[in-house]
């Protein structure tokens, strides 16, 4: 309250105490349920500004941006579902499978998908012991991403 001196005691003067007392208390009570209360909700239909969109960026840094992303995707798919048999370092051979580094989206589909090769395409190795993994199938991109970045 910032009311000046001399009529908060021209106040006091003529307000009984207990009715000041109950007007301050209720006025403080107004004050902390005001500052407690979330900030006010945007207006119904006008987005957040946070969920604003980022400020046009130029074309190739908002790819770069998203091609980090999917690699960085790719690499924690290959490492918790490959390395255990190829090498973690793509570009080498692994305890069990060959060197994947460069495989195209096609093999990588017809590898982890359906167990398959692409036609014409001549494997690596002529062993059969990698199993599909169709549980991938969102993952193909990011690891295609990943193993030819
Ligand atoms: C159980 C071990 C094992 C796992 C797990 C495994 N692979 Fe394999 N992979 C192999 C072996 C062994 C080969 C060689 C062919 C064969 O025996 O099936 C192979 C072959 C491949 C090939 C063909 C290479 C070529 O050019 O001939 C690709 C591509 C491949 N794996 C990718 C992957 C990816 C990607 C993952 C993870 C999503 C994965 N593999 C998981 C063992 C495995």
């Amino acid at each position: 309250m910032n009311l000046p001196d001399d009529r908060l005691s021209g106040w006091n003067r003529w307000l009984p105490g207990s009715v000041w007392a109950a007007a301050a208390v209720l006025s403080l009570a107004f004050a902390c349920s005001d500052s407690n209360r979330p900030a006010p909700a945007p207006s119904q239909g006008a987005p957040p500004a946070t969920a604003e969109p980022a400020p046009p960026a130029p074309a190739s840094g908002a790819a770069d941006a998203s091609k980090e992303k999917l690699v960085a995707r790719g690499r924690a798919v290959y490492v918790t579902n490959c390395a255990v048999c190829h090498n973690v370092d793509p570009s080498v051979d692994g305890s069990l499978g060959p060197a994947v580094a460069g495989s195209s989206l096609e093999l990588l589909e017809a590898r982890v998908l359906r167990n398959t090769y692409p036609e014409g395409y001549t494997p690596k190795r002529d062993s059969r012991v990698m199993m599909a993994l169709p549980y991938l199938k969102e993952d193909i991109p990011a690891l295609t991403a990943y193993l030819n970045q």
